[in-house]
């Protein structure tokens, strides 16, 4: 299969799934657009056309070139909402909870991003190993030091993937060599967005790593960068184990609560991302949801570093709900793949007595994840004028998947069997701004 060549036009077949609103069963019809047949018209990078294979096909030019993906489902491509670009060499590490997991494992190897060599390297496996799972876009962290943030810019850029991405910034509760300051973290952020926010797909976030490894100075700078800025997205974490909460407490006696820290930093909104927001007060939910923030769920590393249970169905159906969003936080979490992350997701809701039925959790990792971005013009669905972010989905991957998948009737049965037993081997091809990416190397 050969990758559509720039400025032709590409026929993609298969069957489309793309959703229209926030499912709420798995009947909800209405929710969702279905073309067992369909066709998606290509052309520079962007949708020009979506429907009926045999209607979208009509007219095409001559030369067209025809990709063929039936039987397989065809989305718009996974976006992740947070996961660690320095932390591909953290994953799997044993046997701690968060503040002895930092600084054990993750500290240590994130030192080494003062390396560009380094840096260069691991970024390009980072977003390549992202595409061969299905993701297009993630909303990502990179270390403290400024090349880390310049070699995932540039890695993005050569991919042509739309990726929100920033510099940690961190100068207190961190060993030698993984510290800035409130000054040169303000330089280096402001460097880097007039470098790269705007530039292609890309997007700068301004990135205070947690309230624990920033002074009161540097929250200053953060909040001076996001009343500069005010387009920015900003990422951060929130809330997720209890020594880390009491321990913001001690470090911001005069802020009420975790989310208060925030808050008193100007720091909350919108475009406000709050990794793993687990054990949330009423008061901190409600001043998110008032805020607009995103509370950003991350089941895999929630599992693994034993932090709790996120509860999103008490989230979600508050008098005014939170916005929701879903990610890996690779590497906390223990994946890359957005349907094992939904599979853990499952469970974790059950933990909790509820349900998220299939339709939801594939809305959530496409348009709802769009949507938490801001970006739901041009990512998240498969419509004339968005970005060609999509996703190739093979229900029948494995042996395993296979024997399951005779006894599917429904769409939302598929669904949930590509997400209870599906990871980087159900995912056919992962288009990225209309090109094949599964696989392929990049020159730099
Ligand atoms: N809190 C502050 N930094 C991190 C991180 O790198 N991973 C996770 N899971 N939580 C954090
Ligand atoms: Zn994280």
């Amino acid at each position: 299969m050969s990758s559509p060549v720039a400025g032709k036009t590409t026929l993609i077949r298969g069957r489309l799934l793309s959703f229209i609103t926030e499912p709420e069963s798995p009947d909800d019809r209405a929710s969702y657009y279905y073309e067992e047949d369909g066709g998606l018209l290509i052309r520079d990078g962007m949708i020009e056309a979506v429907g009926d294979f045999a209607q979208v096909s009509l007219g095409i030019g001559e030369g067209a070139e025809v990709i063929d993906h039936r039987p397989h489902l065809i989305m718009p491509g996974f976006i992740d909402a947070h996961a660690h670009m320095p932390q591909m060499q953290v994953i799997a590490s044993y046997g701690a909870e968060l503040l002895d997991w930092l600084n054990n494992y993750t500290f240590p190897a994130e030192t080494e991003f003062s390396d560009a060599e380094h840096a260069r390297r691991i970024a390009g496996h980072f977003l390549d190993t992202l595409i061969a799972h299905g993701t297009t876009t993630v909303a990502a962290y990179c270390s403290v030091h400024r090349v880390s943030a310049e070699a995932l810019f540039e890695a993005a850029m050569l991919r042509e993937m739309r990726i929100v991405a920033g510099k940690v910034m961190m100068d207190r509760n961190a060993p030698d060599g993984l510290r800035d300051t409130p000054q040169s973290s303000y330089d280096d952020s402001r460097a880097l967005i007039e470098r790269w926010h705007g530039r292609g797909r890309l997007s700068y976030a301004i990135t205070p790593r947690f309230a624990i490894t920033s002074t009161p100075e540097q929250m200053e700078m953060a909040g001076a960068l996001a009343s500069e800025f005010p387009e920015l997205h900003i990422q951060t974490h929130l809330s997720e184990n209890h020594a880390e909460i009491d321990l913001t407490n001690e470090l911001y006696p005069d802020c009420g609560d975790y989310f208060g820290v925030y808050e008193r930093y100007s720091l909350a909104g919108p475009k406000s991302l709050f990794g793993h927001s687990i054990h949330l007060s009423e008061r901190e939910a409600d001043a998110m949801s008032n805020s607009g923030s995103v509370a950003v769920f991350c089941p895999t590393s929630n599992l693994f570093l034993g932090s709790g249970l996120f509860d999103y169905q008490r989230y979600r159906k508050r008098p005014k709900p939170l916005r929701i969003a879903a990610a890996t936080d690779v590497g906390g979490g223990t994946n890359y793949s957005m349907l094992r992350t939904m599979d853990e997701g499952y469970k974790v809701i059950a933990l909790n007595g509820e349900k998220l039925n299939p339709l939801a959790a594939f809305w959530q990792i496409t348009l709802g994840n769009a949507k938490a971005l801001s970006f739901e013009r041009q990512i998240g669905a498969l419509q004339e004028g968005h970005e060609a972010d999509l996703v190739v989905l093979d229900a029948r991957a494995t042996p395993a998947m296979s024997i399951r998948a005779e006894r599917i009737e429904t769409l939302a049965e598929e669904l949930f069997l590509l997400q209870t037993l599906g990871d980087d081997r159900a995912i056919a091809e992962s288009y990225v701004a209309g090109k094949a990416m599964k696989g392929k190397a990049v020159q730099a």
